[in-house]
């Protein structure tokens, strides 16, 4: 991890760090995948440095694997970096795949107050494949196999990689009150480019972020 890598995650997780001592009924939107492991482990530093309360904080993830082995889900995933490790009731845990409709949920609590998001390869925010509309909300995909081929390394065999997933939509996203984005590696320069500095293109889904007022984008990519 590059120090400027390591710095731009800590600063990810003191965000939202100071959210939750904000606001302690928090609802988070939440991503997976190889960026956010750092901010991951610097939130849990910071929650046990302060004491974090997260007895009323609420987090959604953002995504997850449909029809795959419990061990490679999203679901997992934030157990083992976040979960497991703040003390969080389960009840207070949520992800699409165990609720038929997310979107309300969200609205139930309030909505979300802080979204983190990293970005595919393709462009995509959440598993919001090209194409995907803006006005679109927490759905099952199926996967682009630009974006199975990105996740060939997260599975034993290229077979064992899911072809469909379900995520929150574009619009979902867009209603978070802020929304902070991590994006790490030459991989992702030409992808960012793309994606803020021509407006919006469907074609690149997190070019819709240019409609949001509060987005922060997070990069090493100079
Ligand atoms: C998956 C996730 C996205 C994540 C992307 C990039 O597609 N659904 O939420 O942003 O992977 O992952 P990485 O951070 O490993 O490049």
């Amino acid at each position: 991890m590059t120090d400027k890598r390591e710095a731009l995650s800590e600063l990810a997780a003191q965000k939202l760090v100071e959210q939750i001592r904000k606001k302690p009924n928090s609802n988070l939107g939440l991503p997976t995948g190889r960026t956010p492991v750092t901010m991951y482990r610097h939130i849990v530093r910071l929650s046990r440095e302060f004491g974090l309360d997260w007895s009323e904080v609420h987090c959604f993830a953002l995504d997850d694997y449909l029809e795959t082995l419990e061990e490679y889900s999203f679901q997992k995933y934030l157990e083992k970096n976040l979960y497991q490790h703040i003390g969080i009731s389960a009840a207070n845990t949520h992800n699409p795949r165990f609720n038929d409709d997310y979107d309300q949920l969200i609205e139930k609590h309030g909505g979300l107050d802080l979204t983190v998001l990293g970005i595919g390869a393709n462009g995509h925010i959440a598993f919001n494949e090209p194409g995907t509309p803006e006005a679109s909300y927490t759905q099952c995909i199926w996967l682009d196999e630009s974006s199975r081929n990105s996740l060939k390394g997260g599975f034993p065999e290229d077979s064992d990689v899911p072809t469909k997933a379900v995520t929150m939509g574009i619009s979902t996203i867009l209603s978070s009150k802020s929304i902070i984005m991590l994006a790490f590696g030459e991989e992702k320069k030409e992808i960012l480019k793309r994606a803020f500095d021509n407006g919006v293109d469907p074609t690149i889904p997190a070019s819709f972020l240019v409609l949001h007022k509060n987005v922060s984008i997070l990069t090493d990519c100079d």
